[in-house]
C-alpha cells in the first residue's frame, strides 16, 4: 500500500456503511488522505468504534447512526455532515446488505423489499439529499458500490443483484444528469473481499481464491486506493464508470482449474506466481 499523500486534504465525505468492512477501509484512507469523514451505519456501535479508531490514527472523523433506506436518518447524516464540517464535497455509497442469501422460489415481498430498499433506495436517498449541496457548490463526486453480480450471478442472490445491476445503471444515468453541474459519479465494483469470513469454510475460501488471476482473495484495503482515486482530482474526466477491483475474475473465461491451457502449462519464472 502506497503512503497517504493528501489527495482529500480539506474535502468533507460521507461513507455510508463504515462501521466495518469495505466501508470503513475507504472511510480510514479517506481521513488518512485529509478529509474530514461522517461514518453513517445502522450498528451505532461499531460506527463510533470506527470513527475513534481513525481518530486514534489522527483523522478526523464522525459517526452518525442511521438506517440508510430512512428519509429522515438521510436527511440527519447530511445535516450532521454540513452542520459539523461545512459542506459535501464526496459520497461513498456503500452500505450493503450481503448477508440475505435466499432462494428465489423461498424468497418473498419482504426479502425482495428489504434488499432492495437497504442496497438501491439508501443510495438514492443519499444522491438526492448531497446532489442539491454539490449543485450549488458547482462540484462533488459520488461513488455508488455494485458488486460483480451485477454482471455474472450468484447463487442465491436474486435480489441482491438485481440491487447492483439497478446501481450501475442509476450510476451511468446520474453520470449523465448530473454533469452539467460539475457532478461526477461513479461505481466500484468489487470481486470476492474477505469481510465475512465465516461465510465460508476455510476449503472452499482457499479453494476459490485460487481462482483468482492475481493470486490471492481480495481485502477490503483493496478498495480504498481505487476510492481515493474517483474522489480526487486525478479523476477529473473521470464519470459514469463502474471501477472492477477483482484481481481479474470478471475478465477470466474460466477458472484455471478447468481451463484447457492450465497453469501448469505457464512458465516457471522466479518471481511469477508460480515461483
Ligand atoms: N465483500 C465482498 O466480497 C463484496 C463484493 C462485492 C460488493 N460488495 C459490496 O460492498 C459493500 C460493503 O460490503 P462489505 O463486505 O464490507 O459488507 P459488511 O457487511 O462488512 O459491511 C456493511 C456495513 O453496512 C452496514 N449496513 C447494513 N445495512 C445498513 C443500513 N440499512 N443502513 C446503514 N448501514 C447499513 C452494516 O452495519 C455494515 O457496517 C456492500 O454494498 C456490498 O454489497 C462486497
Amino acid at each position: 500500500m502506497r503512503a497517504p499523500n493528501d489527495e482529500l486534504k480539506g474535502k468533507v465525505a460521507i461513507v455510508t456503511g463504515a462501521a466495518q468492512g469495505i466501508g470503513y477501509a475507504i472511510a480510514h484512507r479517506y481521513a488518512a488522505e485529509g478529509a474530514s469523514v461522517v461514518i453513517a451505519d445502522i450498528n451505532a456501535h461499531g460506527a463510533a468504534e470506527a470513527a475513534a479508531k481513525i481518530a486514534e490514527d489522527g483523522g478526523r472523523a464522525l459517526a452518525v447512526p442511521a438506517d440508510v433506506g430512512l428519509p429522515a436518518d438521510v436527511d440527519r447524516v447530511v445535516d450532521t455532515a454540513v452542520d459539523t464540517f461545512g459542506t459535501v464535497d464526496i459520497l461513498v455509497n456503500n452500505a450493503g446488505d450481503v448477508s440475505t442469501l435466499r432462494h428465489f422460489l423461498d424468497g418473498d415481498e419482504q426479502w425482495w423489499d428489504n434488499m432492495i430498499r437497504t442496497n438501491l433506495t439508501g443510495h438514492y436517498l443519499f444522491i438526492r439529499r448531497v446532489a442539491n449541496i454539490m449543485v450549488a457548490a458547482r462540484g462533488g463526486t459520488i461513488i455508488n458500490m455494485s458488486s460483480g453480480g451485477a454482471n455474472r450471478s450468484h447463487r442465491g442472490a436474486v435480489a441482491y443483484d438485481a440491487s447492483k445491476g439497478a446501481i450501475e445503471a442509476m450510476t451511468r444515468s446520474l453520470a449523465i444528469e448530473l454533469a452539467p453541474y460539475g457532478i461526477r459519479v461513479n461505481a466500484l465494483v468489487p470481486g470476492l473481499i474477505a469481510t465475512h469470513p465465516a461465510h465460508l469454510a476455510p476449503a472452499a475460501r482457499k479453494l476459490r481464491d485460487e481462482t483468482v488471476p492475481l493470486g490471492r482473495g481480495g481485502r477490503a484495503d483493496d478498495l480504498a486506493g481505487p476510492a481515493v482515486f474517483l474522489a480526487s482530482e486525478d479523476a477529473e474526466y473521470v464519470t459514469g464508470i463502474c471501477l472492477v477491483v477483482d484481481g481479474g475474475v470478471l475478465v477470466q473465461q474460466r477458472p484455471p482449474q478447468v481451463e484447457v491451457f492450465g497453469l501448469d502449462k505457464y512458465p516457471r519464472i522466479p518471481g511469477s506466481l508460480f515461483a
